[in-house]
């Protein structure tokens, strides 16, 4: 019988380490429910000491989600310890995954430790961890540029201290794939307790090799676990991607063996929603989600997949969650059918009347716009677009003049602590004039590090997408906003991105 793969998910943790990624509680609690909906094995929710956000996003998403373990990082010590698990009180299945450097150059440069400093932190960290919860995973971070001996040292003694999963990353996209694979065989082949953990791969994609990479230690290491993250999402270059290594294991299971138990047909929303939730774009050729994945546009392809699909295709569009016909609703679609059709793109709304305020919304777009796609209403129902009343700012309307030759002027009504104001400005373009009013009153002095505009469904009728990344005092953070005229757009952007900056303020780094 063919052996498990382990698919641990780690958008929420390692992905939203991101410079721009930070998402707030409620937009992680829905990724989750969609990562469940998919199905991974394992949820790394958080990291729950970095923060009070970090915090109650982990303890939400272990109280909310049942099906999947869910999982909180955490440095190698009680008190990042005893935090993860109280995060995690609750859940259906807890995992705590504990971490301390163990290359030369990080722990003399970084954690300033001696090796035997290291190596009797990460026994008494398992130790003490594995009185609070049963599954443990540990890392020897920067594990892959670690000295052979030395690590094999720590890992023996961290799985006889309990440690039950051993992730062995290449924390910068260092490996190679073979290489990669070699190194992580032996270290099973040398620790005589090697059989009593699951070996974990966790690969980052510096060197655009981390898919690559975590396959190699799946096949040559036996690793029975990936970590992995939607689209590919995490620091610098990002991380394995679990589209692509989850399609690679089902496409060419008489190569690999394996079973998984992800259910590949929500792939799709769960790229989307991270997409959308992030503000990073998928590129068009993007193994698998990316716009142009199936698309076969050269005459030759085209005709050889209408006479057999497999003569150009290796998967089946609609394995992964693309669906053919993608105009979905019009003005005069009803209630019930917008309804079934946000259960069909797994959309979760909390109430009756979080339905309502999104169905007069849909309404109020089919009036603009003669046809609604999928896409649209993914953008409608994203939480940047629902303005909710906690939040500090929320968009009312906008009124802009522009003409050749003239300088640009916007007005802008908003509302702050619920009270509308109204600010104004001139600027270089309508765009720049619109968040110019915004900030005549907010005066953020946030620095615009982003700005793009993304036509949801490809053409000029559709509505625009637009992203801002603003920084302030260290922090980065995306609003993205969406209308059919960009300049609203752009407001709603702005404004969510302000609404970010504040729920995002005590957060602290999230590796020491
Ligand atoms: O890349 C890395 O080393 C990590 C660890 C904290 C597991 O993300
Ligand atoms: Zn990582």
């Amino acid at each position: 019988m063919a052996e498990k793969l382990i698919i641990f998910d780690t958008t929420l943790r390692d992905g939203e380490q991101s410079p721009g990624a930070s998402m707030t509680r409620d937009e992680k609690l829905r990724i989750a429910r969609q990562l469940e909906r998919l199905k991974v094995d394992v949820i790394e929710a958080g990291f729950a000491a970095s923060s009070n956000g970090d915090f109650e996003a982990v303890q939400a998403i272990a109280h909310a989600i049942k099906d999947s373990t869910i999982c909180s990082l955490s440095r190698a010590n009680d008190r990042d310890i005893s935090r993860a698990a109280e995060a995690l009180r609750g859940a259906n299945s807890a995992r705590i995954h504990t971490f301390i450097a163990t290359s030369p150059l990080h722990m003399e440069k970084k954690l300033r430790m001696s090796p035997d400093q290291v190596l009797e932190q990460a026994k008494q960290s398992v130790r003490f961890a594995r009185n609070l919860v049963g599954d443990i995973e540990f890392s020897p971070e920067d594990g892959y540029r670690s000295e052979m001996d030395f690590l094999c040292r720590v890992l023996e003694a961290v799985i006889a201290e309990g440690a039950t999963t051993i992730n062995v990353p290449d924390t910068v996209g260092y490996a190679v794939p073979e290489l990669y694979g070699e190194f992580i065989r032996t270290l099973r082949e040398r620790i005589p307790n090697s059989d009593k953990a699951i070996w974990s791969v966790h690969c980052h994609n510096d060197l655009g090799m981390a898919v690559a990479n975590s396959l190699a230690g799946v096949k040559i290491g036996g690793a029975r676990q990936v970590e992995c993250t939607i689209n590919g999402l995490g620091e610098r270059a990002g991380n394995c991607s679990l589209e692509e290594i989850v399609m690679a294991v089902k496409t060419r299971k008489d190569y690999f063996n394996l079973e998984l138990g992800i259910d590949t047909r929500q792939i799709l929303a769960a790229s989307r929603m991270v997409s959308q939730t992030t503000g990073f774009v998928v590129q068009p050729n993007k193994a698998v989600v990316g716009a142009n994945a199936f698309a076969h546009a050269s005459g030759i392809h085209q005709d050889g997949v209408l006479k057999a699909r497999d003569t150009y295709e290796i998967m089946r569009a609609e394995d992964v969650g693309w669906t053919a016909n993608k105009i979905i609703l019009g003005k005069l679609s009803g209630r019930n059918a917008f309804k079934q059709r946000l259960q069909d793109l797994g959309v979760e709304m909390q109430s009756e009347g979080d339905i309502n305020t999104a169905f007069a919304k849909f309404k109020e777009l089919a009036d603009r716009k003669s046809e609604i796609f999928d896409e649209d209403i993914l953008a409608l129902v994203s939480e940047d677009n629902i303005h909710n009343d906690k939040e500090q700012f929320g968009f009312v309307s906008l009124s802009q003049h522009s003409e050749t030759g003239e300088r640009p002027q916007a007005s802008v009504v908003f509302t702050v602590d619920g009270k509308e104001v109204h600010g104004q400005s001139d600027g270089n373009g309508p765009v720049d004039a619109s968040l110019k009013a915004i900030e005549s009153l907010v005066k953020s002095g946030a620095e615009m590090v982003l700005y793009s505009v993304n036509a949801i469904s490809g053409s000029t009728e559709s509505q625009g997408e637009v992203t801002v990344r603003l920084q302030n005092s260290g922090r980065v953070v995306n609003g993205v906003g969406s209308d059919p005229d960009i300049v609203v757009a752009s407001a709603k952007a702005y404004l969510s991105a302000l609404n970010k900056l504040q729920s995002t303020a005590d957060r602290v780094a999230a590796q020491g």
